[in-house]
């Protein structure tokens, strides 16, 4: 059985730091609302600003949605990269509890005819909440199968309404050195940036993701709200985003800064493009103990391959 903390034996405790644990419970503790969605788990309860309501998650069979096992809740939520909080596997974990995420705004600005703050509820109104199980495939050859929440981005781009001039859409992560120690050190560009062409942006498949495992996104993995985009190598899903920008240039990311030779800007699922120091032909799913082939476009080809028909992907990596 998974280690959904709504469905599992598992006790919370046994699987987030006692600091988490704590601050979930004084949340789950404050609303009826709130408990009401322990006993419901199509409802992904929201306690940000103070404001605690049961959002309903759409669970029906999704056609993007995998159907492998799905990675369990304690590897999704301990074993992370978040170089904000350590460049260790565990440090996120063991950090993130100091991100403060009440009075999250995210700001939609650049080539748009409306730009527009939002807050956690002005995006929670956006859309319905869909569940959307997707495998991610990090670069350094390891793989997950996760429940995320969320909804489309494209929902969120068009209630901006981009400009004809709009070609890219550039994220941009929390920069905060007092509640994000790993940005003391120079390891990338801070504030962590990242960026898609604006068709991958509004293709479906790219969501704007609110939670995980039927629950409020855990501050390791990006709360309050993170990018997923599935066909992609997982560094381009930027976590704990607070500006989006619609550009005519293509932006910088901070990875490609870093080491332009090694992450390019596509980044797409490759087995055929090799990393420059390791191959891409295989993973290893987290939880498995045998590597498996790693799939074009990490299996979403029938998604997303028209959106490079043109490009020579040795190139544009
Ligand atoms: N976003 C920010 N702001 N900072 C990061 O260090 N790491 C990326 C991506 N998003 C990262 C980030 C990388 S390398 C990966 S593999 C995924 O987040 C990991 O997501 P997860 O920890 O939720 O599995």
């Amino acid at each position: 059985m998974r280690n959904n903390i709504f469905k599992s034996n598992i006790h919370p405790s046994e699987i987030t730091s006692k600091t988490l644990f704590e601050s979930r419970r004084r949340w789950m503790q404050g609303s009826v609302a709130s408990l009401a969605a322990l006993a419901l788990p199509q409802n992904i309860a929201h306690a940000r600003d103070g404001v605690q309501f049961p959002v309903p998650i759409d669970r029906g069979k999704n056609k993007f949605s995998s159907d492998e096992e799905q990675t369990s809740y304690s590897d999704v939520t301990r074993y992370n990269n978040f170089y904000e909080f350590g460049m260790g596997k565990e440090d996120p974990f063991e950090q993130a509890h100091r991100l403060k995420t009440d009075g999250w705004k995210i700001q939609v600005v650049g080539e748009v005819g409306r730009p527009k703050t939002f807050d956690m509820d002005d995006i929670l109104k956006l859309a319905p909440i869909e569940e959307r199980i997707y495998r991610l495939r990090c670069v350094e050859a390891w793989s997950m199968v996760i429940p995320w929440v969320g909804f489309p981005l494209s929902k969120l781009l068009n209630e901006v309404q981009p400009t004809g001039n709009a070609r890219f859409v550039e994220f941009v992560s929390l920069y905060d050195t007092e509640q994000m120690p790993g940005q003391k050190s120079p390891v990338l560009d801070w504030p962590y940036t990242e960026g898609l062409r604006i068709d991958e942006a509004m293709n479906p498949l790219t969501l704007l993701t609110v939670g995980l495992y039927g629950e409020i996104l855990p501050n390791q993995n990006g709360a309050p709200v993170r990018i997923i985009v599935p066909w992609k190598y997982g560094f381009k899903s930027a976590k704990s985003i607070v500006t989006i920008r619609l550009t005519e240039k293509q932006p910088n990311s901070s990875w490609n800064l870093a080491n332009p030779s090694e992450y390019g800007f596509y980044s797409n699922v490759n087995p055929n493009v090799s990393h420059p120091r390791w191959s891409q032909r295989r993973e290893r799913r987290i939880g498995e103990f045998l590597k498996r082939d790693t799939l074009m476009f990490n299996g979403y080809s029938e998604w997303v391959a028209d959106l490079y028909r043109d490009l020579d992907l040795t190139e544009y990596f």
